[in-house]
């Protein structure tokens, strides 16, 4: 069968995947191709299980595999093959160097630059799908376009908005989709080939444009803005345990002024995921680069106070529990950054069970998509730690519930038949006020929301 448009993705992640799989399920006309450097994630991406978890990805992935979705290892054949080419490497947070713990760390995106420029035959449309700093357009194109060869290149910027959980919904209806090209008759006729694929299904009036720098800078700041928005319901969070104030009550009150908006307003025990941290340092480098201080100042307290919030749950927990963690048993439910993935990059979970050990606590993790990630993220960390599938196991013996993920599952337990079998007296740290505090409380726990008070029997 012949193709009408032939698309490459190098980044087999948590954005590349899922984006191709929805553009191969919405056009069937369109062969989609992607490929990444390491070949047991390709292995997974062709198997029945999947290396990422994402309700509806599944579905997905079975509609078009093998018809006009192929995952592999080939990145040659993949460039060659290919005129339109997604970006969606990873984009980390530098570790060595200048900038260390705030740039991004931009080797994978260069490497693959070089790439294509080395197995390119013909002229390609290249699209940045990865979060970049501003201005990496340009430096891509300035590596592709080097040599005087007649391929040339069309880098354009096209952020991917998809939140984890909700990604295959995000995808198929998303709020906007924005591609940003340079305004040169070849950067407009590149735009309009990667309008035409998402047109496939989102409405027109859905899909923006603009030039490169606003798309890119466009993406980290939405990151920046859902972040702050959650550090300050968060930040005030702190003053309502001080003040028998309730920051349900204060967040919706907040929220239906209309030009506030009730979203990303729910305080929680500090926001996590690949995304939101490693975007605003990037931002607050970029700020210091250019020498404004006072706007890096602002945006860093963001994260500052997203740590802020994830300490004082900690010294809340140890405040709670007689000053002392030593030797007590505390359950984490949930590990995952958010409900509904796997994922657990820049989770609070991480910080809260090395902290909980630090303070020579026992710890039993539960989690229903998460524990292959948690076993990762503390291998080689000392204390005692447990990894327990079943909720009412984990809990069994324990002095403390920490909930930490806002799965769905925890809402419903039977939070009686888990008193039971807990040490007394048994606390609960609500980390995202999913619970019915009243009903936890008459059962006999003392109950520690976030940002309400305290239902003690003491
Ligand atoms: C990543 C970044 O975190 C995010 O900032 C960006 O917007 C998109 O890319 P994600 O998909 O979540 O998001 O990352 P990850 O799941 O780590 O996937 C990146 C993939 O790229 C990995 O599978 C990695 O093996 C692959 N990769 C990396 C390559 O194929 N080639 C490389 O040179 C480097
Ligand atoms: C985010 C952006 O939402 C998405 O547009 C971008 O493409 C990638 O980064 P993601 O990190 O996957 O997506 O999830 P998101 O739903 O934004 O949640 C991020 C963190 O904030 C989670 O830890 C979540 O629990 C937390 N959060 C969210 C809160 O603590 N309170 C809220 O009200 C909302």
């Amino acid at each position: 069968m012949k193709f009408e448009k032939n698309i490459l993705c190098i980044g087999a992640g948590y954005v590349g995947g899922p984006t191709m799989a929805m553009i191969a399920y919405k056009c069937p006309q369109y062969r989609v191709t992607v490929v990444d450097i390491n070949p047991a994630r390709i292995a997974e991406w062709n198997s029945g299980e999947l290396p990422i978890y994402e309700p509806g990805l599944d579905k997905l992935i079975q509609a078009s595999r093998d018809k006009n979705l192929f995952f592999s290892t080939d990145i040659k054949d993949g460039i060659m093959d290919n005129d339109i080419i997604f970006v969606s490497v990873n984009t980390p947070t530098k570790t060595f160097g200048a900038g260390a713990g705030m740039a991004a760390d931009l080797q994978y995106w260069e490497t693959t630059a070089r790439q294509i420029l080395q197995y390119s035959k013909s002229s390609k449309v290249v699209i940045e799908k990865s979060t970049l700093p501003v201005k990496t357009a340009q430096a891509m194109e300035n590596i592709l376009n080097y040599s005087n060869s007649s391929v040339s290149f069309d880098v354009l910027s096209n952020p991917e908005f998809l939140a984890e959980g909700s990604a295959v919904r995000d995808l198929e209806n998303p709020d906007r989709v924005l591609i940003g090209s340079r305004e040169t008759e070849s950067g407009l006729k590149a735009r309009e080939t990667l309008v035409e694929i998402y047109a496939n299904w989102v409405p027109r009036e859905k899909i923006i444009t603009s030039n490169i720098w606003s798309s890119e800078l466009s993406k980290i700041v939405s990151n920046a803005f859902l972040a702050q928005r959650i550090s300050s319901i968060n930040a005030i969070s702190a003053l309502c345990e001080k003040t028998d104030a309730d920051i349900t009550e204060v967040s919706r009150a907040v929220g239906m002024d209309s030009r506030i908006g009730g979203k990303f307003l729910n305080a929680s025990v500090g926001f996590g995921g690949s995304c939101f941290k490693k975007d605003i340092l990037n931002l607050v480098y970029l700020c210091r680069h250019y020498g404004l201080n006072e706007v890096a100042d602002y945006w860093e307290s963001v994260v500052k106070i997203n740590q802020y919030q994830q300490e004082r749950f900690i010294l809340n927990m140890l405040t709670a529990m007689f000053n002392t963690l030593a030797d007590k048993k505390i359950c984490l439910f949930g590990f995952a950054f958010k409900a509904n993935t796997g994922d657990t990059r820049e989770s609070p979970a991480i910080f809260i069970a090395r902290r909980l050990l630090e303070e020579k606590a026992e710890i039993v993790i539960t989690d229903p998509k998460a524990l292959r990630n948690a076993r990762a993220d503390l291998a080689g960390v000392n204390g005692k730690i447990s990894f327990v599938e079943d909720p009412y196991m984990a809990a069994e013996e324990c002095h403390a519930i920490a909930l930490l993920t806002e799965w769905e599952i925890y809402r419903n337990l039977d939070f009686q038949k888990i008193y039971s079998t807990m040490a007394k007296p048994a606390s609960i740290f609500d980390g995202r006020n999913i619970l019915d505090h009243k009903r936890c409380y008459d059962i006999g726990f003392n109950v520690y929301p976030t940002g309400k008070p305290a239902l003690t029997h003491f």
